[in-house]
């Protein structure tokens, strides 16, 4: 491997799952995906921090692997962040450039971008991004790079995506207590849509709906923008627990049934029992359980739909709705979804990395693959992967990161 390219990591924390994704990107932009692991997290509620140490530890019991196989500490990443406080606002902002003759330079679009945020996000928010979506020049509308053009007078239309300070902050000091700097917050479906979208898709209008364990957040683009994105404060998880409450069992048999039992396509066949526990001593009228789930999901997807809505593209996307996320591997989901929100609807399978992407080409890594290919593009960040700490690892989870060691082994 060639020692001047960049390594970058994405690290998704969700609710349920920790997964982090590492790359390699070559001089000509290339992503090469050589390592990536997941495991289960804690200390997080509806896409938050609780508290510090529950994500720091699985954070940490996650990257172990790496260490504990003699490979590499990752040092810094692109981290998700989550919950119903991420939102999008739309803002307009203008200065006076000065002469006509006045060639737009990246000073100016700095010095409107600022104009467009300060005054109109609350002090206690953070701005994760700003996307312009529109500028216009002396009053004529209708650009999207003004870079090098005349006009004395510069208004833009943008889309400022924040969320509330403390999140922020806590999320950040929870990856640095597992020695993980956030080098960047992403929201995780900005970063799933980032794996899953063509640039076509994001031109047409496409909205990715990732279904979570404790959130479902949407994404809507358009002319190739980041158009509106909102979180729904419940997720894949509320079925399991409905589950469990309505048929009086263990969380865990509830899973069972939710993961191995149910679809998304509730016409199907209902005379064949559910059966679940080491010896199949519990069993459930299908009817029973899909009714249960049905109303979940029909309550879920009705909060997307009016956050759709609201945002104006309620049965106006040409692209249709992507599903990623754990939630979105129940089977025939599609079905659901379709009828759900009356529009054509397909699984999300990340893309645009080679190496070892096949392991992870499943809806519920898109985010971390995503953050990885948004690292990717920032030609100022490098991931920094140092040698091993002293500090002992606690960890020994799922798969190992062992093809760290083999890349650094090289050098
Ligand atoms: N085969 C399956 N069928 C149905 N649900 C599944 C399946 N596999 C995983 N899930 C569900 O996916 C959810 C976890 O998804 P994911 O890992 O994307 O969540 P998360 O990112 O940790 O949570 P959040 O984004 O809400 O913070 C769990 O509720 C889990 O039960
Ligand atoms: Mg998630």
């Amino acid at each position: 491997m060639d020692e001047s390219n960049r390594f970058v990591t994405g690290l998704d924390v969700g609710t349920e799952n920790v997964r982090a994704v590492i790359a390699t990107v070559s001089k000509n932009g290339e992503v090469a995906i050589v390592g990536y692991n997941e495991g289960k997290s804690s200390g997080m509620r509806k896409g938050i921090p609780a508290n510090l140490t529950g994500p720091a530890e699985a954070i940490d019991r996650m990257l172990g692997d790496a260490e504990r196989m003699g490979g590499y500490d990752v040092r810094s990443a692109y981290v998700s962040i989550n919950g119903s406080t991420v939102i999008s606002t739309h803002t307009e902002g203008m200065i006076a450039v000065g002469s006509v003759e006045h060639e737009i330079d990246g000073v100016d679009l700095d010095r409107v971008e600022d104009v467009a945020v300060s005054g109109r996000i609350p002090a206690n928010r953070d701005v994760l991004d700003v996307i312009p979506l529109e500028y216009a020049l002396d009053g004529q509308g209708g650009i999207k790079d003004p870079l090098g053009m005349a006009g004395a007078r510069l208004e833009i239309r943008a889309n400022v995506i924040s969320a509330l300070t403390p999140n922020c902050e806590n999320l950040k000091r929870a990856t640095m207590t597992a020695d993980v700097k956030a080098e960047r917050l992403v929201p995780s479906v900005v970063a799933a849509a980032k794996a899953v979208l063509t640039e076509r898709q994001k031109e047409n209008g496409v909205a990715v709906i990732d279904m979570g364990g404790a959130t479902t957040s949407v994404a809507v683009y358009e002319e190739g923008d980041l158009q509106y994105i909102g979180v729904v404060p419940a997720g894949s998880n509320n079925i399991t627990n409905d589950l469990a409450i309505v048929l009086a069992i263990e969380p865990e048999l509830a899973e069972e049934i939710k993961t191995r039992f149910v679809t998304g396509n509730f016409h199907s066949d209902k005379s064949i029992a559910i059966k679940v526990g080491k010896n199949n001593e519990h069993a459930f009228e299908r009817k029973e359980v899909e009714e249960v789930v049905e109303a979940r999901l029909e309550e879920i997807f009705s909060e997307i739909r009016k956050k759709l809505k609201a945002a104006k593209y309620d049965q106006r996307l040409p692209e249709g709705i992507i599903l990623t996320g754990g939630g979105a591997k129940m089977r025939d989901i599609e079905i659901f979804a379709k009828k759900a929100l009356e529009a054509s609807v397909k699984i999300g399978i990340p893309a645009g990395a080679g190496g070892v992407s096949e392991s992870v080409k499943k809806p519920e890594f898109a985010a971390a693959v995503g953050l990885a290919l948004m690292a990717a593009e920032s030609s100022e960040y490098t991931s920094t992967l140092s040698k091993p700490s002293k500090k002992p690892k606690k960890s020994s989870s799922a798969k190992p990161f062992g093809f760290i060691k083999k890349i650094f082994s090289k050098f």
